[in-house]
């Protein structure tokens, strides 16, 4: 008669497999994920698996009580020591013994999804380049010599199929001691390599090692460097922070950076070691927050703008400030985290994402990594805001990318109340369209203003300013109420019938604020209006670029990302034009989006061939040297803008 059947849940695979068989076997031979460290041996217990007893119609089995072998003394042992879950079996002990159904439960699963806080492009499935494994390595012998580290090789090969691992001297140094502790027995974290890099072992430790190794996802932002501290085994996010980019102090934006760098002959060098030492003490403070040893860093994810990538690298960032733009290099880099002065594990390695054009860099790749446009069924526009707009416009059939010089107005500077978004800023606006009157939320507050704006000043320290989304929204509403032309003039006192409009010199303001004792009056003067149109139409030209390219007139759906993108409101946004017109709901935010993007690269080593291969097949547009870009912007200082429809919108 025929073997007894084996099906494995959720992933429904099957197969006939002989009495005696275990289960995990089974699961390696169906190419079910069942997770194991230490290989069969009943020490890791990352095989647990639920067997299930009773009929199963769907699946045309009935499972009879002894259809597994019963409970062995291996599993005694671990159930007596650790404690196994009830009506668990750790399927390398358990023997197939007649037909039995077998479920994998998520955490035993070699390749888990990471869990993800909302729904995004793309789930992170956890495959990290730095893996952990448990060997048993031949004893020396006499009479067939040969090192210690060529029997772990040996053992690896055998006993895991991971090829030519390789091992640095630091390794050497540690392993004869720790193989005669562990009795023979060593857990070995192996680093799995890549196109360049053959496999490594990053660190050896006796017998079985329960713990984890970590890894660090970076976004270096020109202002700020945030980091998230990753469990390799778990893909959870353990601590994350952030840290001024102290590069601020030689300059404020990106251009001022690079004419430091041309001013000064040591200034690319200060720099570079400026945010390296940011870089290593916010990885410091990580690791103390989450109380883990720094040293069990073990791989590190990059992603940055241009000029950060050269100026991180140690490369002068001289030519990417003059046309034409050119990179010292756009693939991407694989280094040890030692060669850019991270002072984690000393064999740690660093991947940085390659950068699109000299314009568009690394973390637009991690955008487009996250955002997945190339992936996407219809027509996305990702668009990531910040003193540059990176945009993305494409589907399945291709994507295009540029960027497109927006200056720092969005983030609320060159606004006479800009400031920064931070507790006190007015973030939400509403314009009553008939009394012309406003109501305002402020950050840190969840109460609207009375008329007055009474609630939020007392709510909070007081008003303090506008920031980037509340300049958005104020403006929008102004020009919904009438207060403002297409055009982006406000109107006089008699135009508008609201005193809140009044003249100021040459031009008009508007009073959103009356201010008290402790703060002036907030007011919107026709100046912001003008550095926001300025600022919306390079954004909108971009991507009105990008679409001409594409040979369309609209998009499917738009994905604002960036922490500006998460608080702008989308009605708001395409009011003023800033965004082409979509449907109101196919506006969505991604959030950090660039971060996600350098954590998917670390938790997964197949995206990092994949973005490479995305990246050298977008279509880079270069909007500098594109004459239809200027007329697209002169177009789009309009609200929503002068030539282009605005259908939805409309309606
Ligand atoms: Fe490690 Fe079963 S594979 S306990």
């Amino acid at each position: 008669s025929q073997d007894p059947l084996v099906i494995f849940t959720p992933s429904g695979k099957r197969g006939h497999f002989p009495v005696g068989t275990p289960i995990l076997t089974a699961a390696r031979q169906l190419g079910v994920d069942l997770d194991s460290v230490c290989g069969g041996r009943g020490i890791c217990s990352k095989c647990q698996v639920t067997p299930s007893f009773g009929e199963f119609p769907k699946h045309g089995v009935t499972v009879e009580e002894g259809a597994l072998s019963e409970w062995n003394k291996v599993e005694q042992r671990y159930d007596d020591i650790r404690g196994l879950p009830k009506g668990r079996r750790l399927g390398c002990q358990a023997t197939v013994q007649g037909d039995v159904v077998v479920d994998v439960p998520p955490e035993s699963q070699v390749h888990k999804q990471v869990v993800r806080k909302r729904a995004e492009a793309r789930d992170i499935t956890l495959d990290p380049v730095v893996k952990l494994y448990y060997v048993e390595v031949e004893e020396p012998d006499m009479h067939e010599p040969s090192g210690d580290l060529e029997r772990l090789v040996t053992a690896l090969e055998e006993q895991w199929e991971i090829k030519g691992v390789r091992a640095d001297l630091h390794i050497l140094s540690t392993l004869q001691p720790c193989l005669r502790k562990g009795e023979w027995k060593v857990t070995v974290a192996v680093h799995l390599g890549d196109e360049e890099n053959p496999p490594r072992v990053m660190h050896v430790w006796p017998g079985y090692h329960e713990g984890t190794v970590y890894g660090m996802a970076v976004d270096l932002g020109s202002t700020t460097i945030a980091a998230h501290l990753c469990d390799m085994s778990t893909g959870e996010v353990v601590a994350s922070s952030g840290l001024m980019n102290p590069q601020i102090r030689f300059g404020e934006d990106l251009m001022s950076r690079v004419s430091y760098s041309m001013m000064n002959s040591d200034g690319a060098q200060e720099m570079t070691t400026a945010v390296r030492e940011g870089m290593d003490a916010l990885f410091t403070q990580i690791a103390a927050d989450a109380e883990i040893d720094k040293s069990l860093i073990m791989d590190v994810v990059v992603v940055c703008n241009p000029v950060m990538h050269h100026l991180f690298l140690g490369i002068d960032p001289f030519e990417l400030g003059q046309a034409p733009f050119a990179l010292a290099t756009s693939d991407a880099m694989r280094l040890r985290a030692s060669d850019v002065d991270l002072s984690i594990h000393p064999l740690a390695r660093l991947y940085m994402l390659p950068c699109i054009a000299g314009h568009v860099g690394a973390d637009a790749a991690a955008v487009a990594l996250s955002e997945a446009p190339d992936k996407s069924e219809d027509l996305v526009l990702v668009v990531d805001v910040g003193t540059n707009a990176e945009i993305l416009l494409g589907d399945k059939e291709g994507v295009l990318a540029c960027s497109s010089p927006t200056g720092p107005a969005f983030e609320g500077a060159q606004i006479s109340a800009g400031q920064r978004a931070a507790p006190g800023a007015i973030e939400r606006v509403e314009i009553n369209p008939v009394t012309k009157e406003p109501r305002f939320r402020v950050i840190g507050s969840d109460i609207w203003s009375d008329e007055d704006g009474f609630a939020a000043a007392t709510a909070v320290s007081g008003v303090t300013g506008i920031c980037g989304s509340g300049i958005i929204e104020v403006i929008a509403e102004m020009r919904m109420a009438g207060l403002v032309d297409a055009g982006g003039l406000i109107g006089s006192t008699e135009q508008t019938g609201t005193d809140r409009c009044f003249a100021d010199g040459r031009t008009n303001a508007y009073r959103l604020w009356d201010g008290d004792e402790d703060q002036k009056p907030i007011t919107v003067t026709n100046g912001d209006i003008r550095a926001i149109q300025m600022a919306k139409a390079a954004l909108y030209s971009g991507a009105r670029l990008l679409m001409d390219k594409r040979g369309v007139d609209n998009v499917d759906r738009v994905v604002l990302a960036g922490a500006f993108g998460a608080h702008i409101s989308a009605k708001h946004a395409m009011v003023l034009g800033m965004i082409p017109d979509c449907p109101l709901d196919k506006v969505t935010s991604a959030g950090n989006a660039a971060g996600t993007g350098a954590r998917i690269a670390l938790l997964n080593r197949a995206a990092r061939a994949e973005i490479e291969d995305t990246v050298r097949k977008i279509t880079k547009i270069e909007t500098a040297v594109e004459a239809k870009f200027q007329e697209h912007f002169v177009n789009a200082s309009a609200m929503p803008n002068s030539s282009d429809p605005f259908p939805i919108l409309r309606t």
